[in-house]
């Protein structure tokens, strides 16, 4: 497998072997957000994603914030199960402006705004919730901690950041073997537990307010200390 060593040698994904940069970047880079939503156009949020979808922080959310929210699958289906939420969606850019191209073709431009910037970047502050799905697993533990303090600045005290991870290798192992080592090498961190996702918020200065685990995902409520 190509670079398979890389991540051996160093615990770096693949693709800084393969492109000196994280994957989201390169892509980023290579307008392959636009060649993704051209191949998949309907394609909607997966994994379990109840989880995060009927979890209780909604019921007393009015605004939330979707980082790394990809081309805005997942704010098109909070904003369809709940008709009084609105939602901003950042990613970089090229995604970004994917996800504007959604919500205008899906009359949802007066309830959803997509910024391209990083999310290592300031955030918009003061969202009810601020919801991570699938992002942690791609950074190491210091660049996750970093961008859960970020949520946490924007959040304040009175903000909710859901992190929700998707949990596959424990599955494909049994099923898939090379598709499990992929995950493995493609990704900094595929496997962390709740555990483990609760160590990193307490060195981010957040408390754990809840816990949630489905087949093939996981989700923590947490809050600012
Ligand atoms: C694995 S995808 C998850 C997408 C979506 N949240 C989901 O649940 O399917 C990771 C997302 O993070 C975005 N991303 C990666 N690095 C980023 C950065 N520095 N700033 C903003 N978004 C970034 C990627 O472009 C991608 O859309």
């Amino acid at each position: 497998m190509i670079h398979l060593l890389h991540k051996l040698r160093t615990g770096k994904s693949v693709y800084h072997g393969m492109y000196g940069t994280d994957l989201w970047q390169y892509v980023d880079e290579h307008n392959g957000a636009q060649d993704a939503a051209a191949a998949y156009p309907q394609s909607g949020p997966a994994f379990d994603i109840h989880l995060i979808i009927d979890h209780p922080c909604w019921s007393r959310a009015g605004t939330f914030v979707d980082v790394g929210g990809n081309t805005g699958a997942l704010v098109e289906s909070l904003l369809a199960a709940y008709p009084r939420l609105r939602g901003t969606l950042i990613d970089l850019p090229t995604f970004a402006e994917q996800a504007r191209r959604r919500f205008t073709e899906h009359n949802l431009s007066d309830r959803a705004t997509a910024i391209g910037q990083s999310f290592f970047d300031p955030l918009p502050a003061g969202a009810d919730v601020y919801v991570l799905s699938a992002i942690l697993a791609d950074w190491d533990d210091d660049s996750a901690i970093r961008l859960l303090r970020n949520c946490a600045a924007a959040a304040g005290t009175n903000g909710t950041i859901l992190v929700s991870e998707v949990r596959l290798t424990e599955q494909l192992e049994r099923s898939d073997t090379g598709m499990a080592l992929w995950v493995e090498a493609s990704m900094e961190n595929p496997d962390r537990t709740a555990a483990d996702i609760s160590m990193l918020a307490e060195r981010a200065g957040l408390c754990v307010t809840d816990v949630r685990e489905a087949a093939t995902r996981i989700a923590l409520e947490l809050r600012v200390q």
